[in-house]
């Protein structure tokens, strides 16, 4: 009994020594057995160094939140913002924004605005029409956790001149911050769509987009043609 139970545990422990033998079978017996203790050691060696230099690196980025990370209603809503929004980021249609990256605080307020009717679109109206204002806020979070796309837009000669003096006039740094990455609920301006710019701009003056008003009497200034030169070179920063 007992000596049955010996030959099932040796046989048992020959099986798993044998086992890597097999995937090396230049390497004769004896070596692959001692090896192994070496091998499990240097293994715990090499995880002990990678642990160590993990403490070590700067703490990584956090995960960008993809739609395989959703749950419940907004497993059914995001898939529908990312058509035309962008999968990464990049929006599909030259009037949608880029949303992914762009403040928590200002995507809640233009999805409430939206709904509240303060701001008007045909598509996004519609969309958040029958949306809860949890709904909303998630959605929110969600976005701005990605990060800003990429959109490599370039300005035209002159652009950066012209936009920098009328920035200057305007103040649009007192409020957007250095750099056009704005806070808050105050948008990033850097690196957005330039058409979306363009057609938003446009909005703010002719008070189509009516939820700004400070936004709307400082636009009233500019002519079309500045507004495009600011547009430009807002997207290629
Ligand atoms: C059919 C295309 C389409 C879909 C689908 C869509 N959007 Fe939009 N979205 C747009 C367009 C176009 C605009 C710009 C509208 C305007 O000029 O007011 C916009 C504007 C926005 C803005 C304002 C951004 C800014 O910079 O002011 C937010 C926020 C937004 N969408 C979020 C969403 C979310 C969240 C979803 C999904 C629930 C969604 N959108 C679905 C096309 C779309
Ligand atoms: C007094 C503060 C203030 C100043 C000055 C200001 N902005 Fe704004 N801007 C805002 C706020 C706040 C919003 C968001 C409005 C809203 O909630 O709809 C905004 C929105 C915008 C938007 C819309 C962005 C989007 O994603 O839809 C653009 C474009 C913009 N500003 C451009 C400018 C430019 C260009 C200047 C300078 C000529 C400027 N702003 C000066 C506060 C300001």
């Amino acid at each position: 009994m007992s000596r049955g139970g010996g030959r099932h545990r040796s046989r048992g422990l020959a099986t798993a020594v044998s086992d890597p033998d097999r995937t090396r079978p230049h390497m004769s017996r004896p070596t692959a057995r001692s090896a192994t203790p070496i091998v499990v050691g240097a293994l715990a060696l090499l995880g002990a160094v990678v642990a160590f230099a993990e403490t070590e690196r700067p703490p990584a980025p956090p995960p960008i939140p993809g739609i395989e990370d959703l749950s419940g209603h907004l497993a059914e809503l995001v898939p529908m913002c990312l058509a035309c929004h962008g999968e990464n980021g990049v929006p599909n249609y030259a009037e949608s924004p880029v949303i992914d990256g762009q403040h928590e605080g200002y995507l809640y307020i233009q999805l409430r605005d939206y709904k509240n009717g303060s701001r008007t679109h045909e598509v996004m109206s519609e969309i958040v029409k029958d949306l809860s204002r949890q709904d909303l806020k998630e959605l929110a979070a969600f976005f701005a956790k990605r990060p800003w796309p990429r959109l490599q837009q370039q300005a035209e000669e002159g652009d950066d001149v012209l936009a920098e003096r009328l920035a200057s006039a305007g103040m649009c740094k007192e409020c957007h911050l250095g750099g056009y990455l704005g806070d808050s609920t105050v948008p990033r301006l850097a690196g957005q769509l330039t058409s979306y710019l363009v057609v938003t701009m446009r909005a703010f003056k002719t008070k189509e987009r009516a939820n700004n008003a400070a936004m709307s009497s400082l636009l009233d200034t500019y002519t079309d043609e500045e507004i495009d030169a600011l547009a430009r070179y807002l997207g290629a920063l």
